[in-house]
């Protein structure tokens, strides 16, 4: 493979029409992961350097999806007008990479591993094939390319709409798996003779295979058997049968590894998730994106936790939902707690019922046990907040922070209108409206003065 210089190319500009659904289909969501990023992940690893993404229908949201990727890496198809003009609308993008064989795949075909990605191009490559492609055998070629073959080699590919069994032969149950790899000087001449005379009204990438036998090019179909990973999601049901696949086979491979999973049917664990065995985690429960349990962490049921930490040693309980936390070791979280971007519970701190965090650290053996809304607050070791604590962090126009030092006692239902701050091992009194500092070793008393009076009329409220 010395002097080929090999790019990638994802087709990734339909629709979706049969997804029914606004977003791109690329951008659907496999285990809250969007489906062209487990084509990344793996394709990544091959192709460093050329990887292109052909993007047309919502071609924003999926730039704005993948943000780290190098902007030229994205080519425009305007129009889709099929998989061969979407080809041909990046072929100027290899002619300047000086591309010498590049790999077409699917943007709808989420699991092709990088294995199997680099084995095919080695296949094609010892070949010197000017085409190849994967195919897989079904039961039910249902709405695939068919691979038409004369004895074994390889004819043409028919999409199942232009198949007629009177024209094609017997209905073939191999078909293609949308997975290329071309020889740019090859496929450059008979690129521009695709047309768009089919039942679809679109040009097919996969009419090169029939032009490429004509001129008598060397042309490969490597077939794959059977292999699931090769299916392509075309419908809401395809989607979500592909996910279920994936999402057992994850969560048994965790289980081999040594996490305690219970109901692990209703357990939902995304790809980059990473468990440390002597966790337990009880179903219903879902944890998606770069969640990371450390040590013998325990999630109740009915938790969801997105790009979290939970460190050794802490709990969280039941109906509790975690994105961007940090929570450190031996702290309890929930039930019913609330935890959002930016929210960091140090050591053996707790967090209770209906306790809302965001952007705020708690410190070690903090407590915020009921009712509690802290944001961009900064809470003291030790401290303790009661119950219906509200920092008012927000004025209409900007957010401010509120300090609360080492050892202090907010007493419940105090609102904290920041920017404030409370000095350590301070006690501010039930009920209070906090609008300033408070030093040190205070008390802080910041409402009206109970008075007792007289009742009068009080047998005419009683009805006596
Ligand atoms: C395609 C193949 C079919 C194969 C199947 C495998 C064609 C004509 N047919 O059919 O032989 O069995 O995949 O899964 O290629 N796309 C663009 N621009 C367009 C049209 C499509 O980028 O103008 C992208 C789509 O976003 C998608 C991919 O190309 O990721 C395949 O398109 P799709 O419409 O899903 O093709 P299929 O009908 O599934
Ligand atoms: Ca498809």
């Amino acid at each position: 493979m010395k002097d080929n210089r090999i790019g990638a190319c994802i087709l990734a500009a339909g629709k979706g029409t049969r997804m029914h659904s606004v977003s791109p289909k690329v951008l659907l969501k496999i285990l809250h992961e969007p489906m062209l990023r487990f084509i990344y992940k793996e394709l990544d690893q091959l192709f460093p350097e050329f990887l292109y993404t052909i993007i047309g229908h919502g071609a924003e949201d999926v730039r704005r999806a993948f943000p780290e990727r190098a902007p030229d890496s994205f080519v425009l198809q305007e129009e889709q007008l099929g998989t061969g003009h979407a080809l041909q609308c990046a072929w100027s993008a290899f002619d300047n990479a000086g591309l010498t064989h590049v790999l077409v795949v699917n943007g709808d075909t989420p699991f092709l591993s990088a294995a199997m990605a680099r084995s095919f191009m080695a296949q094609s490559l010892e070949l010197d094939a000017d085409i190849a492609f994967l195919s897989i055998t079904l039961d039910d070629p249902g709405a695939y390319g068919r691979v038409v073959r004369n004895n074994e080699a390889v004819q043409s590919i028919i999409e199942a709409k232009d198949y007629d069994p009177a024209v094609h032969g017997p209905e073939p149950r191999e078909i293609n798996a949308g997975v290329y790899c071309l020889k740019i000087e090859s496929i450059a001449p008979v690129l521009g003779r695709l047309h768009n005379n089919n039942k679809s009204k679109e040009f097919y990438i996969t009419d090169l295979i029939g032009l490429c036998v004509s001129a008598g090019m060397r042309v490969i179909g490597c077939n794959m058997g059977n292999d699931a990973r090769l299916l392509g999601i075309n419908s809401p049901l395809e989607l979500v049968q592909a996910e279920e696949e994936l999402r057992r086979r994850i969560v048994s491979d965790w289980q081999v590894k040594g996490v305690c999973i219970r109901q692990p049917e209703s357990v939902r664990i995304g790809p980059d998730v990473i468990l440390a065995p002597g966790a337990q985690i009880c179903g219903p429960c879902e944890l998606y994106g770069t969640t990371e349990l450390h040590g013998d962490v325990q999630i109740e049921s009915h938790c969801v936790l997105i790009n979290s930490s939970v460190n050794a040693g802490s709990v969280v309980k039941s109906f509790s939902h975690l994105e961007k936390a940090v929570v450190g070791e031996n702290c309890q979280v929930g039930p019913y707690a609330r935890l959002r971007p930016g929210a960091m519970l140090q050591e053996s701190s707790r967090v209770g019922n209906f306790v809302e965090v965001k952007n705020a650290v708690l410190g070690k053996g903090a407590k915020a046990s009921h009712l509690t809304y802290l944001g961009d607050a900064d809470i003291g070791a030790g401290s303790n907040i009661g119950a219906g604590t509200i920092t008012c962090n927000y004025d209409g126009k900007n957010k401010h922070r509120t300090t609360i030092g080492q050892g202090a006692f907010i007493g419940s239902n105090t609102a904290l209108v920041a920017p404030v701050e409370v000095g350590e091992q301070a006690l501010v009194a039930a009920g209070s409206v906090i609008t300033k500092n408070v030093p040190a070793k205070a008390l802080a008393v910041g409402r009206a003065r109970q008075e007792n009076k007289e009742r009068r009329n009080s047998f005419l409220i009683c009805g006596k």
